[in-house]
């Protein structure tokens, strides 16, 4: 197993993507530490990978709150003393389709402090438990639309920040034995979509965009799994302050 051994934190967890590799993670042997403002959902992930053998402990938290990541933190630090690998995936975009006439500063900051600043400050804490023990691997979500969108301003301003930030930390730590690296998903398949859309409307832009795509389908929550769990493994000891695009092709 991958990462036998390791104490993991996995933010955003009860989504679809972050519950992929929370799963992933615990069949490679993790210890994973489930956190996300949905608790309810947190925990069902949570139960799941007991029944399926795996171990760890649900975290109800509204991540942009710094109150509430650092009490996420007092308590890994109080149940398990130290933390290995952080997959900060919690996100989302509250403000899509907008023009940039139409930018509201409400739902900027929202958005802002949803993918950066809870990013940041997971980072933060992180390093006060990954330095000392001269151990870390951090893999924040970024997305491919870093590289800019004509409907996504804020959301995509945050995931540039989030690229940024990682290139940053990644300089600042290397010294110890951190790396730092971040994902850049294309369109990935998960309930969120057809939630917000309705399953119709979802249908037609999961087909139209998987047309685009070179390699002719969307991304699975899997896809992405896979590309965290290499990035936090020892396999990727010598890779840090990368962005690792998982497109299908997208926009080559
Ligand atoms: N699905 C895609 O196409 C895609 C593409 C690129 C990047 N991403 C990014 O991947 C990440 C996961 O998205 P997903 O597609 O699984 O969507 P999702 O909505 O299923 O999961 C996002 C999770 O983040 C949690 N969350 C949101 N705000 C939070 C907060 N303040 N504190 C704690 N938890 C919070 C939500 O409750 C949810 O469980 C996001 O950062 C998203 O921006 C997704």
């Amino acid at each position: 197993m991958r990462l036998s051994n390791k104490i993991a934190l996995v933010t955003g967890a009860a989504g679809g993507i972050g519950s992929s590799t929370a799963r992933r993670f615990a069949r490679e042997g993790a210890t994973v530490i489930l956190a996300d403002i949905d608790s309810d959902g947190c925990s069902r992930v949570l139960d799941g990978i007991i029944a399926d053998g795996g171990a760890g402990t649900a975290h109800g938290a509204d991540l942009s709150d710094e109150a509430q990541v650092v009490a996420l933190f007092t308590a890994i630090r109080g149940q398990y003393g130290r933390l290995d690998i952080l997959v900060n995936i919690a996100g989302g975009d509250i403000e899509p389709a907008a023009s940039v006439e139409e930018i509201d500063a409400e739902r900027m900051s929202r958005n802002l402090d949803m993918n950066l600043k809870s990013c940041i400050l997971c980072c933060r804490e992180a390093t006060k438990l990954m330095k000392p023990q001269a151990y870390g691997r951090i893999v924040n979500m970024s997305s491919l639309v870093y590289r800019g969108s004509p409907a996504q301003f804020s959301y995509s301003a945050s995931k540039g920040g989030i690229f940024s930030f990682t290139r940053s930390i990644a300089i600042a730590l290397g010294a110890s034995n951190i790396t730092a690296n971040a994902l850049a998903p294309a369109i990935i398949g998960v309930d969120a979509f057809p939630r917000a859309l309705g399953p119709e409307r979802w249908k037609v832009m999961a087909e139209a965009t998987a047309a685009r795509y070179p390699l002719g389908r969307i991304g699975t929550p899997d896809d992405v799994a896979s590309a965290a769990l290499f990035l936090a493994s020892d396999e990727a000891s010598f890779i840090t302050g990368q962005l690792l695009e998982i497109s299908g092709g997208a926009r080559l």
